[in-house]
């Protein structure tokens, strides 16, 4: 139908014949002269409909309105002096109209297409008008470049795309579970997978040694910018293999990806252990795109003259007194600001948050009373304070510091009078040696999930046991996760035992992994990238909305097509289902 997109022409097209389809942005009559913006998924172009270059062309130009669906045929022209318009690539030039078909009519539109002033229900619920928009269709168009390029570069390396069930058993990566009703199976009921992380497993007992898959994933969970519940992951699962080999696919797979959006990022990335990134930075997701790296100076604040920091100071195996400087805070934050610091990290159990300045005559601040001349000197140094430099404190029981410090390492580093933050940089690094077990509520948790592999299970505190789990990390975000698996029956199921899982629900739940690890599982490990996430900083979204067509609402609902909803009773009564309260519709 078309002879050309919109933006493909320019100076050098001018005097040929084209034919242009699309929708109308916009159109204006000016002086018996009409102009419509045509807009398709690569931009805008002029068409202008003289009628003195087409009687036919300006009478049907004359009904056009804004999203009318137009085939335009023409001659390219140079636009006339002084009329060309910088802010379109195809400014220099129009098309003069000699033929104008309107294809389809549009009822008023709800909002002009790409306005950034609407709001998200109204942008949900006509989605497909804000698809319109090319620089929603650019985030796409990278969406797909760069599974294209997972696609291409993982095939490259002997990898083998395989679909996994998507109704199936649930498996536990720490979500609540969709659930969907068995009709054939009278109370009974299929999970959506969290993750295909089982199946994956039992391929590489499959002996298909290498898979990846492009997969759908489920979890009903507390929804957040970088959430949805479903999303994809790049999901892949190698055999034969140790940490460094599937770093190695995944830094691969990952420049790839980001080389299809334009983006040379260079592996190998950094690495740090999971202990570092806690002690340092407070978080197992460090933002590295800037320094500012907390400092222990729990021993100083032991031979200081106030009990509060003495006692804490005492028990330096679950306690800790972290000191943050941040460089030049003195001259850009005013006393006011500095107290919202505080503010801030009480709301993540801080009791206080102490802090020093260096001044032209020295370090001064409320608690410097406290502290020996020899052990302020020895602050200084430590944290090499220079004049202007701000230096935090914070003290307590060591997860709640590293949590609330590290917050704050975070909010001030976004700070608009900062200005630390480059945020064009991407900065990547692996988070490695994980703990295997955190114990919550006196609960013992996997941190990654039960079928990592352990370093050594031998350790008196549970908590102490590492397992071959890896993240990587861009900017603060945890953009995937994987690690060795287990492939010993016997190790599994003292894995179970030390969850707390017991030999009979180990079976019920998971006894076909059991069943398979019998039978020469081979050593296998893998990794999952979060997809959407990924493409959310590639294109540097607030949203992980923005680069999912049709996306779900925080509450987990799709304002488009009313999803979920209520469903007859029929259906109902077909999957055994009676609701306890009828819900109104
Ligand atoms: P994990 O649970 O860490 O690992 O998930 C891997 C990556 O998936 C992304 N992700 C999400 N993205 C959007 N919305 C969500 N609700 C969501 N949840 C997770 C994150 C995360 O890093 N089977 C293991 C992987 C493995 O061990 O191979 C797994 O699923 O970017």
């Amino acid at each position: 139908m078309r002879s050309h997109y919109c933006t493909d022409l320019n100076e050098t097209n001018v005097g040929q014949d084209v034919v242009l389809t699309g929708w109308a942005n916009n159109h204006r009559d000016h002086g018996g002269i009409i102009f419509i913006d045509l807009r398709d998924k690569t931009g805008l172009i002029q068409l202008t409909c003289d009628p003195e270059d087409g009687a036919q062309a300006h009478k049907v130009a004359d009904g056009v309105r804004d999203e009318y669906v137009l085939i335009a045929k023409g001659k390219v022209r140079l636009r006339g002096e002084g009329l060309t318009n910088p802010k379109l690539k195809t400014g220099a030039i129009e098309i003069i109209v000699t033929e104008l078909i309107i294809e389809n009519k549009s009822a008023p539109v709800p909002f002009v297409i790409g306005d950034p002033n609407v709001g998200e229900e109204t942008r949900l619920k006509y989605r497909y008008l804000e698809l319109r928009d090319p620089a929603v269709y650019e985030t796409f168009r990278l969406r797909s470049k760069a599974a294209i390029a997972a696609r291409n570069i993982l095939d490259e390396n002997g990898f083998l795309e395989v679909e996994t069930p998507i109704l199936t058993k649930s498996t536990p990566e720490g979500a609540r579970d969709y659930l969907v009703p068995s009709r054939v199976h009278n109370g009974e009921f299929y999970a959506l997978p969290q993750s295909p992380q089982l199946f994956k497993q039992l391929l590489m007992v499959g002996g298909f040694d290498r898979y990846f898959q492009i997969a759908k994933c489920f979890r009903d969970e507390d929804l957040r910018a970088d959430r949805q519940p479903e999303f994809t992951q790049i999901d892949v699962e190698m055999s034969f293999c140790d940490q460094e080999d599937v770093i190695v696919v995944a830094e691969k797979l990952l420049t790839a990806m980001f080389k299809a959006c334009n983006i040379n990022v260079q592996a190998p990335f950094n690495r740090i252990t999971y202990n570092n990134a806690m002690e340092w930075y407070g978080s197992d997701k460090p933002d590295l795109r800037y320094d500012l790296k907390m400092v222990d100076v729990i021993d100083i604040f032991e031979r200081c003259d106030n009990e509060i920091f003495t006692n804490i100071a005492k028990k330096p195996h679950i306690n800790r007194i972290k000191a943050l400087k941040v460089p030049g805070a003195d001259l850009v934050f005013s006393k006011r600001e500095m107290k919202s610091f505080e503010d801030f990290v009480r709301q993540f159990g801080a009791h206080g948050l102490g802090y020093f300045q260096m001044k032209e005559d020295g370090l001064k601040g409320p608690l410097i009373k406290f502290f020996s001349e020899d052990d302020i000197a020895l602050l200084v140094e430590r944290l090499g304070m220079e004049v202007g430099d701000v230096v935090f404190f914070g003290a307590g029981d060591k997860k709640t510091v590293w949590d609330y410090m590290g917050r704050l390492r975070i909010f001030i580093a976004e700070h608009e009078k900062m200005n630390i933050l480059d945020r064009d940089a991407f900065e990547f690094v692996w988070v490695v040696d994980f703990p295997m077990f955190e114990v919550e509520d006196g609960r013992v948790k996997a941190l990654h999930h039960p079928f990592t592999q352990p370093k050594d299970t031998d350790k008196d505190d549970v908590e102490e046991i590492e397992s071959i789990a890896y993240d990587i990390v861009l900017n603060g975000t945890e953009l995937g996760g994987g690690s060795i698996r287990i492939h010993k029956e016997a190790v599994q199921n003292e894995v179970f035992k030390l969850l707390g899982i017991e030999e009979e629900e180990a079976q019920e739940k998971f006894g076909f992994l059991l069943d398979a690890l019998k039978f020469g599982a081979p050593p296998h490990g893998g990794f999952a990238l979060g997809f959407d996430r990924m493409m959310m900083l590639i294109t540097k979204k607030s949203s992980i909305r923005d680069v999912i067509a049709f996306p779900k609402t925080q509450k987990a609902s799709c304002i488009l097509t009313k999803a979920p909803s209520a469903v007859d009773n029929t259906q109902l009564r077909d999957l055994h289902i009676r609701l306890r309260e009828q819900v109104k519709a």
